[in-house]
């Protein structure tokens, strides 16, 4: 099999910033517990009108612009996602004809929090074993559309926004710049994040998540390191599903990976579900944090409860 590689990403967040003293306006809470308990300081919410796709499309045109490929080098569209508006049509091939991808396959992926790790696992094997050239990876979510907003457990920690890759092949006699995605899942503990009906909303046992985040996961990401031929020592960034900072920082700890190579774009973007991943990079690009070449290293995370980790060297 030939190799895969992550070409480019790009990220697009909503315009509406809500702050913490702005939530503390309709539940009873206050900016220093969401700071010192979540890690958030504001967060972006979507438009009324503003949908899964439409946030997609953004990030998804961006990743393609920096790729360098025109719209017909694309073969196959992932969306990830877990709060699109309705079930049908799928968001992935109408973000394909918005970007004027032809044709291609298009699917949505549902893994939660983890579905960004498990649509580049499902791109880098199509893309090596040639039934795909290139792929369009994409986390979209507006969890703002399943919230309640006066659960004050929740409404404070997820938030919207997209963000996506581009996937292509190594270059010849390259090694692979996509390790193998360590993915698994508990569905014992599936009850712990829910939406419980068609017109419900998430609901979550805060302490029972941040207790299995924190104590099952950093094997999964050695292991993903492992299997990647490197150590978490090699690791030039670290790039986990940005649930909650003390949940990710903990994690980074237990795996002895400095702080300054931890991604935290949870302080200004809240929990974006399977967009955080993609999100966090193209925020860590823009500031000068990631050296291409270098590995990183991906750890998704959330409902299901479903979780996924690779490592990949940076375009
Ligand atoms: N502001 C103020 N108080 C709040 C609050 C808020 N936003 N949310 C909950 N509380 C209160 C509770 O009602 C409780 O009050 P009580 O002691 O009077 O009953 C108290 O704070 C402690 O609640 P608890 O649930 O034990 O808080 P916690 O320290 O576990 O923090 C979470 C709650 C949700 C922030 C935390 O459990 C968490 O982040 N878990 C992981 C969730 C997650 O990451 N989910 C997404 C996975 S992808």
């Amino acid at each position: 099999m030939s190799g895969s590689r992550v070409v480019a990403f790009g990220g697009y967040q909503p315009d509406k910033v809500v702050t913490n003293d702005d939530l503390a306006k309709i539940v009873d809470t206050t900016d220093e517990w969401i700071r010192s308990r979540v890690g958030i300081e504001s967060r972006r919410i979507a438009a009324d009108d503003e949908t899964v796709a439409d946030m997609a499309t953004a990030a998804g045109g961006k990743a393609l612009a920096a790729s360098g490929l025109p719209p017909s080098g694309i073969d196959l569209v992932i969306v990830a996602t877990c709060s699109p508006e309705v079930p049908l049509p799928n968001v992935a091939a109408t973000v394909a004809h918005r970007l004027g991808i032809a044709a291609p396959g298009a699917y949505d992926l549902n893994a939660a929090c983890a579905g960004f790790c498990y649509a580049l696992g499902t791109a880098s094997d199509a893309v090596r074993a040639g039934s795909a050239r290139n792929v369009l990876v994409v986390g979209a979510e507006k969890m703002s559309s399943w919230m309640d907003w006066t659960d004050r457990s929740t409404c404070i920690i997820f938030a919207d926004g997209a963000g996506a890759a581009v996937v292509g092949p190594a270059g010849d006699g390259e090694p692979s710049g996509i390790g193998p995605v360590v993915w698994g899942s508990a569905g014992d503990l599936a009850e712990k994040i829910t939406v419980t009906g068609r017109n419900g909303a998430i609901t979550q046992e805060g302490q029972a998540v941040f207790r299995w985040a924190t104590t099952a996961l950093h094997p999964v990401a050695l292991e993903a390191c492992a299997r990647a031929g490197v150590t978490p020592a090699d690791i030039s960034a670290f790039i986990p599903h940005q649930a909650n900072l003390r949940i990710i920082e903990a994690i980074a700890r237990r795996l002895g990976i400095p702080r300054e190579r931890l991604a935290d774009d949870i302080v200004h973007a809240g929990n974006t579900s399977s967009a955080s991943i993609p999100l966090a990079l193209s925020r860590m690009a823009e500031q000068g944090r990631l050296q291409p070449g270098t590995p990183a290293l991906l750890l998704g995370f959330g409902a299901g409860l479903s979780y996924a980790a690779q490592v990949i060297t940076l375009p």
